[in-house]
């Protein structure tokens, strides 16, 4: 059998602004994060535009847009003022996510079945301002089926409730939930959608997704800009200890 292209692989960086934004300011650059993931073999970025800007801001999408070297997808929701920005910003792509209880399903993502005609019409203005358009859904027949209904290209499987049972160590509730993403995940191929995946990913869940063929991509940030603390920390540490010994050798026979 062939070998299956590479999945790929997009980095959320919404919680580099989420630290930025902790004190104001400048740093840490979100533009900063992703030009260092694809230097690294990010394949593209994502980021969030909420509606209350928690993390990430308009200026952010507006100078990743302006200056990344690999696609970007916007997550938003599918609210007059995002899709505007959207068709304004033109990224490659475009991943509807619920940001309100009311747009949920009981699994946590978008309930595409119970709002089909305002989905429709916000995946036919973005795909019309030639955006690839994704929903973000649970595995579910019911929301998969929809998705291919209302005309969205690609759907992003929630991973989010299998990663969480995969960390409270609930192996049965685990496999439960994996299969469930397997399944949805060849309904969805089987209906002609791109699948990707993402939320609550981390090293171990994303090597077993991998295994899944008909996911083409997984979107991950919140461990990774996690684990760049710990694998990043102590490089910034030598380099902070490095400046300030510089400093003090030119104080060197100046008495205090
Ligand atoms: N995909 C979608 C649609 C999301 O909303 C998020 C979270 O912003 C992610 C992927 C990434 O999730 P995490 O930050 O948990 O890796």
């Amino acid at each position: 059998m062939p070998a299956l292209p590479p999945i790929r692989l997009g980095i959320n960086v919404d919680h580099v602004a989420t630290v930025r934004n902790a004190r104001g300011g400048k740093h840490p650059d979100p533009l900063k994060a992703a030009e260092i993931a694809i230097a690294a073999g990010a394949d593209g970025i994502t980021a969030h535009l909420r509606e209350d800007r928690r993390h990430i801001v308009d200026d952010d999408v507006v100078r990743l847009k302006a200056h990344i070297k690999r696609p970007l997808n916007l997550e938003m929701a599918a609210t007059p003022e995002m899709v505007a920005i959207a068709r304004r910003l033109r990224p490659h792509a475009a991943c509807i996510v619920p940001e309100r209880r009311a747009e949920r399903t009981t699994e946590g993502g978008l309930d595409v079945a119970g709002q089909r005609e305002a989905l429709r019409a916000a995946v036919g203005q973005l795909a019309g301002a030639d955006i690839r358009v994704s929903l973000f859904i649970a595995a579910e027949p019911a929301q998969i089926e929809a998705a291919a209904a209302i005309g969205a290209p690609v759907i992003e499987i929630h991973t989010g409730a299998w990663c969480d049972a995969v960390v409270a160590g609930d192996g049965a509730g685990a496999a439960a939930e994996f299969d469930r993403i397997a399944r949805g995940a060849a309904l969805a191929a089987k209906a002609g959608l791109e699948v990707h995946a993402g939320h609550g990913l981390d090293f171990i869940t994303a090597e077993r997704i991998a295994s899944l063929p008909e996911i083409v991509e997984l979107n991950i940030g919140h461990f990774l800009i996690g684990e760049a603390v710990f694998e990043g920390l102590g490089d910034a540490v030598r380099h902070m200890r490095a400046a300030m010994d510089r400093g003090r050798a030119r104080a060197a026979g100046r008495a205090p």
